[in-house]
């Protein structure tokens, strides 16, 4: 058995190969060639030394990630033992009424989460969702994604963006976007709503689409486009593409994903004008639909507009155009169904190697996650000890707290959620000083182990003394409504003020403008949280990571 130690040594990393048979004395390499799962190359010994440098070998981790891997595809890896301590998370009779208060409050939140699920589904409304089906005979947007991914168990990112907006309810903000499995493989999904006014970008559609980008990015996760846009939404075209983290973007982050080896496939299954036209002829693979996918700068009506000449969709851009012609497209699909069937056989083509699905099951908690129902504090003064919700999260209720005793407002520790360790940062009163200085060591820590940081924030005001000292209380407004009286001076002014900051201050008005990744409902924690524990980790299957030059190119 092969395995590759890491030390750091006077700030310089430095990778000891050694072999664990045999001798007892690690050698610096063995006799037989080995593969590097990370830079894909053979490291061969030449009389006790590295054939390549040592030097070689840095220079190309270094590329990658903090953590060096060079081991053999045989090796076997086994979690080390852990028996952390089980949290205390039962209710004492004291809790009650609070607990009570907290899930009406949750109940009322839950209704309005449904509420808005149920607008999503719509999309467009009916005349465009008839529109969509029959006279443009093209399949919805949801019932795409089932032809795409393997199942429906795909992780939606922020499903509720694009409501209360100023300009209006855009559902979905006209695109949905997510993470789902293709054969196996999990991979960031970008597919326009044509129902919502012909797929085209509002300022939130892009925000969305870069949002999703750069989930991509971070994660190595290969990205799908299903494109069926008609571009800019023209009353809006000044907000919309020239700035730097407005459309024009999308473009570039396609060209730094491709040189960074992150893979990208498109499926025209609409129309692709202007703005639109560059997303799948940037990617790697395209697969484009007859009939229904169009790729153009300018349509037919600009055409007339700036020739006189009439041409038809199809001829000025159509599937047998692009995959005849002018080669902007790589596959040609009859139908729908069979586009889908295109991009998954491309997926199976990435250079992944994916680990066996393990066989045993992680412990689940100790007490039920309908709990955190109850739990979800409805306001500040009715927030209860962090522990009990971690109790519900963690694997047996574990959790193995790092400085119990200092900075006692914040709680940090080490946990599994479904398998996967984890570094825990839970606000459990006030940011102290002492606190916060905990707060740092231990995230420090986390970073030094590569183990990935969940952060349960509910960050509680202090008396709010002069207006700088409250300001760095909140994550979802600056200031939480009932403490404006430092900035106003009148009682209206006050009321009026305090029912702005209430409205802000709801999680739906800040994921309407995405802030954040997306609501979940507090039953769905434990199992979201595996799913993205599970995701984080796909990078490391990529068989080759080195950065490329350039991005790959078709025109
Ligand atoms: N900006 C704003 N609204 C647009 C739009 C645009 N670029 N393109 C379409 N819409 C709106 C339409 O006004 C219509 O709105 P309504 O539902 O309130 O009536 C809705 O989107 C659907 O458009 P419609 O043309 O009825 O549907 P379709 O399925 O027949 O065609 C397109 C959809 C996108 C192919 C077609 O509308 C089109 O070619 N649009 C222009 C594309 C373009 O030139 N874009 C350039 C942007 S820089």
């Amino acid at each position: 058995m092969y395995y590759c130690m890491l030390r750091s040594f006077r700030g310089n990393n430095f990778i000891q190969l050694a072999r664990a048979s045999g001798s007892q004395t690690p050698q610096l390499w063995d006799t037989s060639s080995k593969l590097c799962t990370a830079c894909h190359t053979t490291h061969s010994p030449v009389s006790g030394s590295l054939q390549r440098p040592l030097t070689h070998i840095l220079q190309r981790h270094r590329s990658l990630t903090a953590s060096y891997r060079c081991m053999s595809s045989t090796v076997q890896r086994r979690r080390m033992p852990s028996a952390f301590t089980v949290i205390d998370g039962a209710f004492h009779p004291f809790h009650k009424h609070v607990y009570e208060a907290n899930l009406r409050n949750s109940l009322i939140c839950q209704q309005k989460y449904l509420d808005h699920k149920q607008k999503v589904f719509k999309g467009g409304g009916e005349n465009a969702i008839a529109r969509h089906t029959q006279r443009n005979r093209k399949v919805l947007v949801r019932e795409r994604l089932c032809m795409l991914l393997d199942d429906e168990n795909y992780l939606e990112l922020s499903p509720f963006a694009g409501f209360g907006l100023p300009y209006g309810d855009i559902p979905s903000a006209g695109c949905l976007t997510g993470i789902g499995q293709i054969n196996g493989l999990w991979c960031v999904f970008i597919a326009n709503d044509a129902t919502v006014k012909g797929g085209t970008a509002y300022p939130i559609t892009v925000k969305k689409q870069l949002r999703a980008q750069d989930v991509a990015m971070q994660n190595r996760l290969p990205c799908v486009y299903l494109v069926d846009s008609g571009g800019a939404f023209l009353p809006l075209q000044s907000e919309i593409f020239p700035d730097k983290n407005q459309g024009g973007r999308t473009f570039y982050n396609e060209a730094v994903m491709s040189a960074m080896k992150i893979p990208q496939v498109a499926v025209v299954c609409g129309s692709c004008t202007a703005g639109g036209a560059y997303v799948p002829t940037m990617a790697e693979e395209a697969v484009i639909v007859h009939r229904i996918g169009t790729i153009f700068l300018g349509g037919p009506p600009l055409v007339k507009a700036a020739t006189g000449e009439e041409v038809s969709p199809e001829d000025l851009g159509g599937a047998r155009l692009h995959s005849e012609v002018s080669g902007c497209v790589d596959h040609f699909a009859t139908v729908e169904s069979e586009a889908y069937e295109y991009a998954r056989n491309i997926i199976s083509t990435l250079n992944y190697e994916l680990p066996e699905e393990s066989s045993t099951h992680p412990e689940e908690p100790l007490y039920s996650i309908d709990d955190l129902m109850g739990l979800a504090p409805r306001s500040y003064e009715y927030s209860m000890d962090i522990r009990l919700i971690v109790s519900r999260l963690t694997d047996g209720s574990r959790f193995q707290e790092f400085k119990a005793r200092y900075g006692t407002t914040l709680v940090t520790g080490f946990a599994r959620v479904e398998g996967h360790q984890i570094g825990i940062v839970a606000n459990n009163g006030e940011l102290t000083y002492e606190a916060s200085l905990k707060g740092s060591h231990f995230v420090q820590l986390c970073d030094q182990r590569d183990i990935p940081l969940v952060f349960l924030q509910n960050t509680s005001p202090v008396t709010p003394h002069t207006l700088s000292q409250a300001k760095a209380e909140y994550k979802v407004s600056i200031l939480a409504p009932g403490h404006s009286d430092a900035l106003v001076q009148t009682e209206e002014e006050i009321t009026q003020i305090n029912e702005m900051l209430e409205d802000e201050s709801s999680a739906f008005f800040s994921t309407g403008r995405l802030w954040d990744d997306g609501v979940i409902l507090p039953q769905d924690t434990r199992k979201v949280l595996g799913k993205c524990l599970k995701i984080i980790k796909q990078q490391e299957y990529q068989l080759s990571r080195e950065k490329m030059r350039t991005p790959l190119l078709r025109m």
